[in-house]
């Protein structure tokens, strides 16, 4: 089967590609390089540069290739800025969300696997969260991508265009082989900052806030290593190509980290001194998020491969050691 990856040329994306083409795939990515990377891109799938917002583009992509399903990353996704400047994100991932529909609708393609996140649940009532708690997201990213969710529920109601909404907790790590890795302009994370403090190649690190409801005072989050997300889009695909029902799958490991733990865990992979202080807290961030994922377990299959922090960790170093300038694009 054909299958058109979007923003493909991202982190997430880049991943998921690399699977599918190991996995023996047709793939197309759509990416407007906005935040992506062109060599990131496996080359064995075919690249279209353009916006999932132009329906002309997507309408000149659908009419080339006969698509048969969509796995759709293209979204921006760093919650500071939301809270900076939240119309870019509606505009983007929401307003995106509905051309893509449309052109989906146009062409006949019926399925959708789609990156959402654990900031639509917002700050959580109990942990670990599952599928069907609330979600009453803290920021605007958290909320543009929970109206994506919706946006995509009353397209199957009307259409029948089936989709999985896969609600990503904290995303770390790289390819093993170190071919691609993380390379965001400005990076945000807290894992590839504290990697780049550790390969010198950036100045200071600060944890935001050690006031919060924790073990140690600073945030818990819950890491899951990039291949193995990349691994539950290509189940999630099986799965609606097996016929299954529209549906939401938390994708995690079930075990929280403090940010000062995964500080530590990064001394201990790297052998880094890692400097860092603690500064104020940062606008929209919960105290701790933790999935449950025993349902992506149950439903799809999912058996995550790296169950340690400190080997995601690992595999991120080796791409920061190797690429101390990214991809070296910008
Ligand atoms: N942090 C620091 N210092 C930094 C950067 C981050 O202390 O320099 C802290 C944050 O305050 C937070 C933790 O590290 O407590 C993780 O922050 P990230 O920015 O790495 O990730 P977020 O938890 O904010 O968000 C990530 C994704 C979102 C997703 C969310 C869900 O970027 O898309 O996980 O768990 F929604």
């Amino acid at each position: 089967m054909t299958i058109a990856v979007l923003g493909g040329a991202g982190y997430i994306g880049s991943h998921t590609v690399a699977q599918l083409v190991k996995a023996g795939e047709d793939v197309v990515v759509l990416d407007n390089l906005i935040t992506g990377h062109r060599q990131a891109v496996d080359p064995k799938a075919r690249f279209y540069q353009g916006d999932i917002r132009d329906y002309h583009f997507l309408s000149s992509v659908f009419s080339q290739e006969k698509i048969d399903g969509i796995i759709h990353f293209a979204a921006f996704s760093i919650v500071p800025e939301s809270m900076k400047d939240p119309l870019k994100y509606f505009d983007n991932n929401t307003g995106g969300m509905i051309t893509l529909l449309e052109a989906m609708h146009q062409f006949g393609i019926g399925k959708i696997v789609f990156s959402s996140t654990a900031a639509t649940y917002g700050e959580p009532k109990s942990i670990p969260i599952k599928e069907d708690d609330p979600q009453v997201p803290t920021n605007p990213y958290g909320e543009s991508k929970l109206a994506m969710e919706k946006i995509m529920h009353w397209s199957d109601v009307a259409y029948g265009i089936k989709f999985v909404a896969l609600r990503y907790f904290n995303v770390a790590g790289a390819m093993p082989d170190g071919s691609i890795g993380e390379d965001h302009n400005p990076e945000t994370h807290l894992i590839p900052i504290i990697l780049q403090v550790a390969a010198g190649t950036r100045d200071g690190l600060q944890i935001f806030g050690d006031d919060y409801p924790t073990k140690d005072g600073t945030n818990v989050r819950d890491y899951v290593h990039v291949v193995d997300l990349a691994d539950a889009h290509i189940l999630a695909m099986k799965y609606l190509n097996d016929g299954g029902d529209s549906n939401a799958f938390n994708l995690g490991s079930a075990t929280g980290f403090s940010n000062l733990e995964i500080l530590n865990a990064a001394r201990k992979v790297t052998g880094k001194e890692i400097p860092a202080k603690i500064g104020p807290r940062r606008a929209g961030d919960p105290s701790t998020l933790i999935a449950a994922s025993d349902k992506a377990r149950k439903i799809l299959g999912w058996q995550p491969q790296y169950d340690d922090v400190e080997k995601v960790i690992a595999t991120a170093w080796n791409w920061h050691e190797s690429h101390p300038k990214g991809f070296g694009d910008r």
